[in-house]
């Protein structure tokens, strides 16, 4: 059988014959945030599909590329388009592409995402550093067999979201003038957006945004011990605050706010 540790060999051989050095971040952008790839230097461009072992997205609105070069000075490897559990990927497939981040020795990893907002202070078009995150999806991508030379049987996740960098994120958008909420995402299967008792529930217990991503990747970055830097935008108040729901919506709410989000992550970056 072919352990994980082989697959991230093949793959990560191809990408340094394909041009790919030392990666020091990994971005993952979310739903409106993929331009942001395209303003990386000295671009290495790779298709998903090229790549060994590499998943293959099915979202419309997600391209589906791996973008290396320089962003802010740093040395960067963006996901333009992520995979998602309700396209019916294996949690492992989701995390591969963290998997190769670690793998080519990214110390950290910055996150984003769209999702709804829960907390009665949102309002959308808000942007959200993630501070911490509640596992709702009924999967975990760590189950199975831990291959120890990857990371630990039972990572500790009482600190996922780095904190100088949250603070780091803070004094960022101060300095734009920008109002950065706060706040836990809390993390669904999709691809239903959830009811309006899901999200009296998940205020209840704690989440301020709700979404279908994202929580799966932090948990492999965790377990690869990269350092976590997480911001989403609400893009709609959650069901039952509004009056319903559609993903033309938070399309819009993303296109809206990009600009916005994409000075917030280089300017973040340039910081870290
Ligand atoms: N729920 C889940 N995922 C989402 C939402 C939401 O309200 N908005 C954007 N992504």
């Amino acid at each position: 059988m072919t352990t994980l540790q082989e697959k991230l060999n093949e793959t990560t051989t191809y990408m340094k014959k394909a041009g790919v050095k030392e990666v020091e971040f990994g971005l993952i952008l979310g739903s409106g945030l993929g331009e942001l790839a395209d303003e990386i230097e000295d671009a290495v461009v790779l298709q998903y599909h090229e790549i060994p072992h590499f998943p293959i997205s099915t979202v419309v609105g997600h391209a589906g590329k791996l973008v290396y070069g320089t962003l802010s000075g740093k040395k960067v490897l963006a996901m333009q388009g992520r995979f998602h559990y309700y396209e019916g990927h294996s949690m492992q497939t989701v995390t591969y592409p963290v998997r190769v981040m670690a793998a080519l020795q990214a110390h950290s990893v910055i996150v984003t995402n769209a999702c709804g907002g829960v907390n009665h202070d949102f309002t959308p078009g808000d942007l959200m550093l993630i501070t911490d995150q509640i596992n709702y999806m009924g999967a975990n991508p760590l189950i199975g067999t831990n291959e120890d030379e990857l990371g630990p049987r039972f990572p500790d996740m009482s600190q996922a979201y780095d904190a100088s960098y949250q603070a780091v994120a803070h004094k960022v958008a101060q300095e734009k003038g920008l109002h950065l909420q706060e706040g836990v995402y809390m993390a669904f299967s999709g691809p239903t957006y959830e009811t309006p008792a899901e999200i009296r529930f998940a205020r209840t217990i704690g989440a301020d945004a709700v979404g279908m991503s994202t929580v799966p990747e932090v948990i492999v970055a965790v377990h690869s011990g990269l350092r976590v830097l997480g911001v989403s935008c609400i893009t709609n108040l959650a069901a039952g605050m509004q009056k319903e729901l559609n993903h033309e919506e938070v399309v819009e709410t993303t296109q809206r706010v990009k600009q916005e989000f994409k000075s917030l992550i280089k300017e973040t970056l340039a910081a870290l």
